[in-house]
């Protein structure tokens, strides 16, 4: 039973029981409705409490069930509202916890509403691209008052109860740690000969001069909602509360929603949702896989990532020791850790004792007996086989039994590392991204004898620091970098062929990209690229690279640390200014190759970097690299500034069409370096049936 259904004295109450979080699937509807039913035909009850199990009231509708024909299945949660909202006795939502999404239109569909401080109130669906759509937009602004209301379902941020206590949402907010139901039933008491029943849809809003403020609304919402349609259609709806009459303004939310559902953007939203609950599932890593206790970290190497690193840990309360070879490069990298810290304080984004709270977990030694007791020490020295294995031997002799040996490594053979230790099923891969205490992403790299307790640890660790973790296999650059690689080589033959770095950074940029791929090496140094391709060029001599970038950086221009690179730069400002001598050495480059420089469409520069990261993307699926291709997309969207409203690049293909997809590749296949382009073979399959990476 998912609503279950018990008597006190006069008033009946109704659990919704759905763990995590009382959902409103299809059986917890059914139970409600006819829990509803059953206090409505009970001669003995005169009032009926509504209350979640658990921590919560209800978190809304149940994820389980999104795309599925079970959402639209009678009773739906508006048949489910309107039973409450109509019976004929007092109904009463007791509300504590989480009351989110259709859990707080339901509570709006009862007659009272009370609850204890502390409850997250709010309406969320716009972050998944939808307007609220079992009539929040309607009810919302008529208890809460238009603008609260607006600025709750444009921005779908919760508000605790408490901060509501004296809007008409509740009829009571009592004092914390009382027992709510009883209380809840107590009230019920209070209320249950109270008649005509009081409905929320029978108030009116009070707004003078409402239409100017909904002018100013729609304005500064557009301004500021990009390329996602729904901000901007939660402010019509909200408006129809106010200039309709509330069952037009109820029709009005269903159009809306069911046109929003429709819409690229706000599949690609609820994509990315899925995708990131997917992404720390692992096939044969059950969810019940003991984890290793991670009390104590160590990082190697204070520079650009180990810095960053180290004050992951920190934030989570995790004591960190960083070793380094030098005290000069300690001392350098532990000021700059401080001096992010401060920075962060300045900003007022952090307070300051909670920053010297942290700063004070985090300290320094050249010695690894310093670091031999804590619980997983991360790599992240120079990107050289050489030094890393030299760091795994010492690490394999100090450290204690059990502990995990992590490598930030972003392209080297994880299996080479771990084989130089005795006990490479404590090795696994942990590649953060630039700034690491900033980048959201963290590839797990699985490598061949990588224990399951320690990629199960390694997922939780990646939830405690707030990273969105995402499983690779063991290849050169892994999902992401090894994507880019081919994204990265067509930037390079475009220059080659007609264009230049401002027109490929602005056409990626207006498809939706953070940053351009010229603009993005500026940031990340040049030199890191043409250190990673000498490897190449001596492992694979077959693949051909365009030597446009190595000619930069013969230059010294390594992007914005030397004050050129792609770009030049004026010194104190991050500003790129196109390079009059850049452009010369590419158009150069060009006429010595003999290649006649062509006008290059945005479209075709887009297709070209996005289809090379797709085909990629898809013999890495193939491979096995990733477990699901909404796994890629994460990766993309996370640490690569893939335009969200896409969905990542697979979701994108699918979007194009795969079919559409492998018939731009085959064109580019007969083009110039056409042996770039050989499509994947899961590419053509799946084309050929007609189906997508993501089904
Ligand atoms: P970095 O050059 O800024 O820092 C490396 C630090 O390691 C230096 O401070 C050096 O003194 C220290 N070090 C070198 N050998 C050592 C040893 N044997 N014992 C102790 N300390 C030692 O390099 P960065 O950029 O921080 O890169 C480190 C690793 O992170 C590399 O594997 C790199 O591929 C990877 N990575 C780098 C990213 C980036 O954007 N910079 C992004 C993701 C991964």
């Amino acid at each position: 039973m998912s609503a279950d259904y018990v008597v006190h004295g006069n008033v009946a109450v109704i659990t919704l029981n759905n763990p995590p979080v009382n959902g409103l699937g299809l059986e917890t509807r059914s139970a409600a409705v006819a829990a509803l039913r059953r206090a409505e035909s009970d001669d003995a009850v005169r009032a009926v409490v509504i209350t979640g199990a658990g921590k919560v009231f209800s978190g809304g509708a149940d994820i389980r069930e999104f795309n599925s024909p079970r959402a639209l299945t009678e009773p739906t949660l508006h048949t489910l509202i309107a039973t409450a909202e109509n019976l004929g006795k007092p109904v009463v939502a007791a509300i504590h916890g989480v009351c989110m999404g259709g859990g707080l239109e339901l509570s709006l569909g009862c007659h009272y509403r009370v609850a204890l401080p502390g409850a997250q109130i709010g309406l969320p669906e716009v972050k998944i691209g939808l307007v609220p759509g079992a009539g929040g937009t309607q009810r919302l602004p008529r208890v809460v008052g238009l603008e609260q209301g607006l600025n709750m379902i444009v921005s779908g941020n919760p508000v605790m109860s408490e901060k509501l206590a004296e809007t008409k949402l509740f009829d009571r907010v009592f004092d914390a740690g009382l027992e709510l139901v009883a209380a809840a039933v107590e009230f019920a008491n209070g209320i249950a000969d109270v008649r005509p029943l009081p409905k929320v849809r029978d108030l009116k809003i009070d707004y003078p001069n409402y239409e100017a403020f909904l002018q100013f609304s729609r304005n500064t919402v557009k301004a500021m909602a990009g390329p996602f349609p729904a901000p901007l259609e939660c402010v019509e709806c909200v408006a129809a509360s106010v200039t309709r009459k509330f069952e037009d303004g109820l029709a009005f939310e269903r159009e809306r929603f069911l046109a929003l559902a429709q819409t690229n953007e706000s599949k690609a939203l609820r994509h990315a949702f899925f995708a990131e609950r997917a992404a720390s599932k692992v096939p044969d890593v059950p969810a019940d896989t003991p984890t290793r206790t991670i009390a104590r970290a160590a990082v190697i190497g204070a520079g650009t990532m180990g810095g960053g690193i180290a004050m992951n840990f920190a934030n989570a309360g995790i004591p960190v020791t960083i070793l380094e070879m030098k005290q000069e490069a300690l001392d350098k990298g532990l000021a700059t850790i401080r001096k992010n810290y401060e920075n962060t304080v300045k900003k007022g984004k952090l307070a300051q004792d909670k920053a010297e709270q942290r700063v004070g977990l985090i300290t320094g030694t050249l010695a690894f007996e310093d670091i031999a007791q804590a619980d997983i020490v991360v790599e992240a020295v120079f990107e050289d086989m050489e030094v890393k294995t030299q760091v795994f031997r010492k690490l394999d002799e100090v450290m204690k039994p059990g502990a995990i040996l992590a490598s930030n490594t972003s392209t080297l053979d994880l299996d080479r590392i771990a084989d130089v230790t005795s006990r490479p099923q404590d090795v696994i891969g942990l590649h953060f991204f630039s700034p690491a205490n900033v980048m959201k992403l963290l590839e797990i790299v699985r490598g061949a004898k990588t224990g399951k307790d320690v990629l199960a640890t390694a997922l939780a660790l990646s939830k405690k620091i707030r990273k969105t973790g995402v499983v690779s296999g063991v290849c050169d650059g892994f999902i992401g970098n090894r994507m880019v690689e081919q994204y990265l080589r067509q930037a390079f033959f475009l220059l080659e062929e007609g264009a230049l770095p401002e027109q490929v950074d602005k056409a990626i940029e207006k498809f939706g990209f953070a940053m351009g791929p010229f603009r993005m090496s500026d940031l990340a140094g040049n030199d890191i690229g043409w250190y990673i391709r000498k490897r190449r060029y001596a492992e694979s001599p077959d693949i051909v690279y365009s030597p446009i970038p190595d000619r930069l950086c013969e230059q010294g221009r390594f992007g914005q640390k030397t004050g050129a690179g792609w770009y030049d730069y004026q010194a104190g400002d991050r500003k790129p200014h196109a390079s009059a001598s850049v452009n010369e050495m590419i158009a150069g480059y060009s006429k010595e190759i003999g290649v006649e420089r062509r006008t290059i469409s945005d479209e075709e520069i887009v297709q070209r970097l996005v289809f090379a990261l797709v085909n990629e993307g898809a013999r890495i699926l193939e491979e096995g690299i990733a477990l699901r291709a909404s796994d890629i997309d994460m990766v993309y969207l996370t640490g690569y500034g893939f335009p969200l409203h896409r969905g990542g690049p697979m979701l994108y293909a699918d979007t194009v069409g795969l079919s559409n997809v492998l018939a731009k590749i085959q064109q580019f296949a007969r083009g110039r370096h056409g042996e770039a382009w050989a499509p994947a073979p899961l590419l053509e399959r799946l084309a050929g049936e007609g189906k997508g990476f993501n089904g």
